[in-house]
């Protein structure tokens, strides 16, 4: 583990660099443009996006200015609530490519295992849209497929009819919320951790745990969350509108935390939010 281009390898054997770079809350238009100019430019080759985040359009405006050639960047987009079962999984996915200016993503998500919309017969629902998840993985649509905020139940139901195994489960995954056994699932499969809000959006600057942790260390308390991501073998995906942060955010490489130290982070629950109840979120 020696730079953020490092990679993680896939149970279906696809190669994904171990930090990407987060653009939910990255509005569309110039910033979400911007931001994504910005991190392919100093050394990010992952970028992560979702048709929820409504950002897609300038996301891929972003990827093709980069001056980065396309086969060189590892892209993901995620398949929002509405659009859940076989047709509707299909259509969204095209629109998404549309949007972004491409014709394949690296990897490509459900977002939610339990919409408000299907939650009467979520299973049905996920095992049909993962047969068009595979379908699209055969065409070449998508390199590898995934999901997201699955908690085990949602994964055991998935696999009764899983001809592909998910490739990834993106959580709410950071010290504020371990989520182990989220984690032992995944092990179960050789489904690789990705973690969002792996800063805590934004909850963790000012715990004077990780605040004295910084200090020891010398590196910023965004430094050491993502360090300790990464040492737990998770794949973080800071988010940032800002350059100096988004640059910050790859300088991960030239320090280590000890056993202790990972540990003292790791008891910190709850010190920022927990991860949502997919079952009874309202969305
Ligand atoms: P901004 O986008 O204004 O730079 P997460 O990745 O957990 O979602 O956290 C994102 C939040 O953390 C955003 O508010 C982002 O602000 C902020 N952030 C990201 N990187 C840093 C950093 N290196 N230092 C301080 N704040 C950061």
């Amino acid at each position: 583990m020696q730079e953020i281009t490092d990679t993680y390898t896939l149970n279906n054997g696809v190669k994904i660099p171990i930090v990407g770079f987060g653009t939910w809350q990255t509005p569309n238009g110039e910033v979400a443009y911007k931001s994504v100019k910005t991190a392919l430019s100093v050394g990010y080759r992952h970028i992560d996006t979702a048709a929820a985040y409504g950002n897609e359009e300038s996301v891929g405006r972003g990827i093709k200015d980069s001056g980065v050639a396309r086969q060189d960047i590892f892209l993901t987009t995620k398949l929002w609530n509405d659009d859940h079962g076989y047709e509707a999984t299909k259509k969204a996915l095209d629109t998404s490519l549309q949007k972004l200016g491409t014709d394949y993503v690296d990897l490509y998500l459900i977002h939610w295992p339990n919409p408000v919309k299907f939650r009467d017969r979520w299973e049905e629902i996920n095992a049909e849209t993962w047969q068009a998840m595979e379908e699209a993985y055969a065409d070449g649509k998508a390199r590898a497929i995934g999901i997201s905020n699955f908690q085990p139940h949602h994964l055991a139901a998935l696999m009764k009819s899983a001809t592909v195994t998910p490739a990834v489960n993106q959580n709410y995954l950071n010290p504020s919320d371990l989520q182990p056994e989220v984690q032992r699932a995944n092990a179960t499969y050789n489904i690789l951790n990705e973690a969002y809000s792996p800063l805590g959006t934004g909850d963790f600057f000012k715990i004077p745990e990780l605040q004295e942790l910084a200090k020891k260390y010398n590196h910023s308390v965004a430094q050491i969350v993502l360090r300790w991501s990464l040492q737990h073998g998770f794949l973080p995906l800071p988010k940032s509108i800002h350059a100096d942060r988004i640059q910050q955010n790859t300088e991960l490489f030239d320090f280590e935390l000890s056993i202790p130290d990972m540990q003292k982070i790791d008891s910190l629950r709850g010190c920022g939010r927990l991860a949502t109840n997919p079952d009874t979120a309202e969305f």
